[in-house]
């Protein structure tokens, strides 16, 4: 039963693994690119986001608010963790049924439908009656569910073979594969559980992984300990730190340093990719993933509005004001995490970032989307609002770029 699962989950990590476009230059400015007709101002598509409910007034031409766009498009109620962990226990049958209902209208239908403290409480109370369903958390640490062990060992398997083929498909292997000894590994970014630490584990490299919970305004928990330590019984190296400290790691030298889903991230990609030059072994080689901030949806859970590119036709603080007056549940955490968690840089800015930091980009992959979903009369809004994006940055869903020590 498990393995099939496994096996089902493992088909869909592979299937979305797979690169349709090469580039050799992304980054190519729209105008020039364009030259005259293109489909990114062909009609806009309809969109499949159940009616326009209200408008949201902007300097641009006014935002339509779908009532089905946000949660059929890009939503993850565990984005807020205390969310996440009540939908767990539902499905657990271990809340009331007035807790359960809660839990219904807290995950609501377009936003949050609760006050964040308000689910704490809730959630304070199922842990008194039921410790045994969570991590057993150091003190001050955030409240975790304990994951169904089948859950973990099935993501891992899935990562196992996932990794196998990135490595494989990057060229890891060809470049690394006579050494002779155990090759290291840093992956930043362990946040969700560190299943994939566990995974590179698996596949025979000594590993290490870094996190700094987006620069301390992500709440420290314990799942990634749980998983990795005691689920798994694996020796990776859990280090709470920023990338970007040229003081961490000092001296280390890993053959391979990996991420996926944190360049969008990172406060400080020039010094990021700085301080990981000085980590990356002789020959070694440095792999990145990222979903850009300028695609459709690349405001994530919490920045993602209620219609296509919504968050690309605002300016930051349009966009944060929507987010307080149409969300004001998630506003607390959403606010700061789009402010300072989204770093709104372009291809090109990541490129200069890297090529900068004196590495060699061997591979720049993209896998394209439709900007078609905006109007023409949105689209030049758009543009005039973030003059350095391309078509690139519009159309592209997600990123995948090797990089070497340039000689
Ligand atoms: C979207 S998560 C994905 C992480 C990982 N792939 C996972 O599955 O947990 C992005 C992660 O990058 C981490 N991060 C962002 N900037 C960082 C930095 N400068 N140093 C270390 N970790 C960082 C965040 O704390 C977060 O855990």
């Amino acid at each position: 039963m498990r393995s099939n699962q496994a096996a089902r989950a493992a088909q869909r990590a592979a299937a979305r693994f797979r690169p349709l476009t090469r580039v050799v230059a992304a980054g190519t400015s729209l105008r020039s690119s364009l030259g005259g007709r293109q489909a990114v101002v062909a009609p806009a598509r309809p969109v499949h986001g159940g009616q326009v409910v209200d408008h949201f007034e902007t300097d641009g031409p006014p935002l339509p608010i779908f009532d089905r766009y946000r949660y059929t498009t890009k939503f993850d109620p565990a984005f807020y963790p205390v969310v996440g962990e009540l939908a767990a226990l539902a499905r657990r049958g271990v809340l009331t049924p007035d807790e359960k209902a809660t839990v219904e209208a807290a995950v609501g239908t377009r936003t949050l439908g609760r006050d964040l403290d308000e689910l704490r409480d809730v959630l304070d109370e199922v842990a008194r009656r039921h410790p045994d369903q969570f991590i057993a958390a150091r003190q001050g640490a955030e409240l975790r569910v304990s994951p169904d062990p089948e859950a973990v060992e099935a993501r891992i398997d899935a990562l196992l073979l996932l990794r196998y083929r990135q490595l494989q498909e990057m060229g890891f292997y060809l470049r690394q594969g006579r050494s002779g000894r155990r090759l290291r590994v840093l992956e930043i970014g362990f946040t969700s559980g560190g299943h994939s630490l566990v995974a590179f584990e698996r596949l025979g490299l000594e590993v290490t992984g870094i996190d700094n919970f987006y620069d301390g305004s992500y709440a420290a928990n314990d799942l990634p300990d749980h998983v990795v330590r005691h689920l798994s019984r694996s020796d990776a190296r859990l280090v709470v730190g920023d990338a970007a400290d040229p003081n961490v790691l000092t001296g280390e030298q890993f053959d391979l340093i990996f991420s996926e889903s944190v360049v969008e991230h990172l406060s400080r990609p020039q010094e990021t990719f700085a301080a990981l030059g000085r980590l990356l072994a002789d020959g070694g080689m440095m792999i990145h993933s990222y979903e850009p901030f300028f695609c459709e949806k690349g405001g994530h859970t919490p920045g993602t509005l209620d219609c296509p590119f919504g968050h690309v036709r605002l300016s930051t603080e349009e966009h944060l004001r929507y987010i307080t007056e149409q969300r004001p549940h998630e506003a607390p955490i959403a606010v700061p995490w789009v402010r300072d968690a989204l770093n709104r840089a372009t291809q090109a800015d990541v490129q200069r970032a890297v090529l900068g930091a004196g590495f060699e980009i061997a591979e720049w992959i993209t896998h394209s989307g439709s900007p078609s979903a905006l109007a023409p009369d949105e689209l030049s809004h758009a543009l005039r609002l973030h003059p350095t994006i391309t078509t690139a940055d519009l159309a592209t869903t997600a990123v995948w770029f090797s990089c070497h020590a340039s000689r």
